[in-house]
């Protein structure tokens, strides 16, 4: 089974409207011509209709939100919902970033009716999920990986999972310089797609894409895309500069 790599871009609470279609733009002529991998960036909700408009319906470049409301309307003052999303241009929305979790109170369940309005809007979801430094100190990263998935994707049937990616990003990796090393990310994701085989089937293990994330950089990006279960990247601080963007697409 041959799955296509995704470099995806989160561009945080970063850059302006202005600075983000300066960016795209650079981006987009930096990355003519590459093939082989999907690409997604995700600039804050406020900047996807600009950023859209400036690439073009056709641009090989594809856009993400940052995080989506689970209702489909009403009055949730401050949230944006998951169509609205799409009709700004995204075609992805990432769910669940451990910076979600810890700072604005995501649990498993809001994950997972994240998700849901996802699907129903027809957005690709990337699912994060990762240990804390003390998780993986007291030997618990795959239990707590474990009931991440399971929890995040309770009632989900296997057709609904189709479109879903995966992002493994250790917490204490993200931001910090901190890779996890070539053996940690290959046993972990070989882990992951073992259990979306026990948890649902063998095929969708085989074509599910699981990303790396956590302070991947130009100077890592090869030797993560060498190991067999990395489909992918989900890049933080280095997405911001076009130039360093363009090197890890090229990995
Ligand atoms: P980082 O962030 O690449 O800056 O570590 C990764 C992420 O938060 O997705």
């Amino acid at each position: 089974m041959t799955r296509i790599p995704l470099i995806a871009g989160n561009w945080k609470m970063y850059k302006t409207g202005t600075q983000a279609v300066a960016a795209a733009k650079q981006l987009a002529d930096l990355a003519d011509g590459v093939n082989g991998v999907d690409i997604m960036i995700a600039p804050t909700a406020l900047s996807l209709p600009l950023v859209a408009a400036a690439l073009g319906k056709d641009s090989r470049i594809r856009l993400g939100a940052q995080n989506i409301y689970p209702g489909k309307e009403g009055a949730f003052t401050g949230e944006v919902s998951a169509e609205m999303i799409k009709d700004a241009g995204a075609d992805y929305v990432i769910i669940g970033h451990s910076e979600r979790r810890q700072f604005f109170g995501e649990t498993d369940e809001s994950v997972s009716s994240k998700i849901r309005a996802a699907l129903d809007a027809q957005l690709i979801p990337v699912m994060c999920i990762g240990e804390t430094e003390s998780q993986r100190e007291a030997d618990k990263t795959f239990f707590i990986l474990d009931k991440q998935i399971s929890d995040g994707l309770k009632g989900f049937d296997l057709e609904e999972l189709d479109s879903l990616i995966l992002a493994y990003e250790p917490v204490w990796a993200i931001g910090t310089g901190k890779t996890a090393g070539p053996d940690q990310v290959k046993e972990v994701h070989g882990f992951l797609r073992n259990l979306i085989k026990e948890k649902y089937a063998e095929a969708l293990a085989g074509k599910i894409r699981i990303l790396y994330g956590g302070s991947v950089k130009p100077g890592n990006i090869k030797e993560l895309m060498r190991l067999e279960d990395v489909d992918g990247a989900l890049v933080g601080g280095a997405s911001l500069n076009p130039e360093d963007f363009n090197k890890i697409i090229r990995f």
